[in-house]
């Protein structure tokens, strides 16, 4: 390859001088494999950023797109519509939660949670209700990276350089507790109560008139993989039903069969009155995100305008993006055909011992899992936190397997075509980079 010049690409979420000292390149991708720029096969075992969850460079996802782009490449989805944007509005509500049978499209998973939050409050005005503007987070929330979303998430470093945060937040505290829940498999036994601070301190202190809605991942991914304790989701909801509060579920990461059900709404049975959705929804080859509402909400805006009124203000020049629909509905289908949210359940067991193998290995203080999704929390260094994380990350891909870092946790999360021979060798591959940096 000739010599790239990288100065101009600011890069993302990423250590920019480090990366740039010692560039790791991917250059294509297929089925569970990236390829480096070297020519080394590079196993997938985040599913590139928890989104290609059918695998990569799928065939009928990438015709669907390539027929999409020579037909109808572009439409203004302000008072203009077209066919796609409306067909897979309707794959999607079929199979969302029963209940949630309204679809706005947005173009990722922090526009998804900005526009979530705008809903909710926008929802209690139009209703007359107009006291309801609080948004209550919870800390190590992840819900991207604009503004609403670093308010209500509750990952530190995502917000200490932006202290501008909205100003009618709280938060609920994590639910993680090593203490009690170290090298749980599946779902923690402790921690439902965490749940009844809503009513006990965030409602007291508010009043809870005055609060919108709630947002929580039900699974946090992005912190680190903390799976809900039992009962937990269902506790919020019920405080939720008891004060009029809207319950927002952030499934960028759990929708589409991470946990190894469809959505975590159905794996956990509770039913939250708005969804947010991205990723896997175009299995990531084409950015976007949506939202999966209640009629209910939907019907409030509709009653309150005016005939020929905008009922509600808020879009995005490529909302419901021809290629975007069309890379969806092919997901979908895929997702479907294939049964791979069946499959994910399947090699959950096989996922969940494979994991907890590593359990021995030196400076491994929690494994935890779900689904197909596990966290490996080490022990940080000595006044070096993250540098370890770093580390297995790095080793990772020196023996040609791409992994997710959050800090010192290590977070596995393939696409869902991965083999039993693949999973096998993904903790194989993690547990010796452990060792390796130990
Ligand atoms: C739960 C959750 N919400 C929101 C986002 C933000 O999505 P995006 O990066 O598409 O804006 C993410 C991304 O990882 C996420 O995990």
């Amino acid at each position: 390859m000739t010599e790239l010049n990288m100065d101009a690409f600011w890069m993302p979420f990423t250590a920019n001088r480090h990366f740039k000292s010692a560039p790791r390149m991917l250059v294509s991708a297929d089925g569970m494999y990236y390829k480096d720029d070297a020519g080394r096969d590079i196993m997938d075992g985040c599913a590139g950023l928890w989104c290609v969850n059918a695998g990569h460079n799928r065939k009928p996802i990438v015709e669907a797109i390539q027929k999409q782009i020579a037909t109808l490449d572009y439409a203004p989805p302000f008072q203009i519509g077209h066919p796609k944007a409306f067909e897979a509005a309707e794959k999607l509500a079929a199979m969302a939660p029963k209940g949630l049978s309204k679809v706005f499209y947005v173009n990722s998973g922090s526009e998804a949670a900005d526009t979530a939050l705008k809903m909710a409050v926008a929802y209690h005005r139009v209703r007359g209700d107009a006291a309801r503007v609080k948004l209550i987070g919870r800390e190590r929330g992840y819900h991207g990276v604009n503004f609403g979303g670093i308010s209500v998430g509750g990952i530190a470093g995502n917000r200490k350089l932006f202290p501008v945060a909205l100003p009618t937040v709280d938060h609920l505290r994590s639910t993680h507790d090593l203490g009690r829940n170290a090298f749980t498999r599946g779902e923690p036994e402790f921690g439902a109560e965490f749940a009844d601070e809503l009513e006990a301190r965030i409602t007291t202190l508010h009043d809870p008139s005055t609060i919108a809605a709630v947002i929580v991942e039900p699974m946090a991914g992005s912190t680190g993989v903390l799976i809900p304790p039992k009962g937990y989701l269902k506790r919020l909801r019920q405080i939720c039903d008891k004060y009029g509060i809207l319950l927002i579920f952030d499934e960028v990461i759990t929708g589409f069969g991470r946990l190894g059900a469809d959505w975590a709404a159905n794996k956990f049975d509770v039913l939250p009155d708005i969804i947010t959705c991205a990723k896997g929804l175009s299995n990531g080859v084409v950015p976007m995100g949506a939202l999966l509402v209640k009629p209910e909400i939907h019907d409030a805006f509709m009653a309150a305008a005016a005939d020929r009124a905008i009922e509600f203000p808020h879009g995005y020049t490529y909302s419901a993006h021809p290629l975007a629909c069309a890379a969806s509905i092919a997901t979908l289908d895929l997702y479907q055909e294939e049964g791979l949210f069946q499959r994910a359940a399947a090699l959950s067991g096989l996922f969940e011992s494979k994991a907890h193998q590593l359990k021995s290995v030196k400076n491994v203080k929690d494994i935890r899992n779900l689904g197909l999704v596990a966290g490996i929390e080490l022990d940080s260094r000595p006044g070096a936190p993250g540098a370890r994380g770093f580390d297995v990350f790095l080793k990772c891909w020196e023996a040609g397997v791409l992994v997710r870092f959050t800090g010192d946790i290590i977070a596995v999360s393939p696409p869902l075509i991965i083999s039993e021979a693949e999973i096998d060798r993904l903790f194989a591959v993690i547990g010796d980079a452990i060792q390796a940096t130990a």
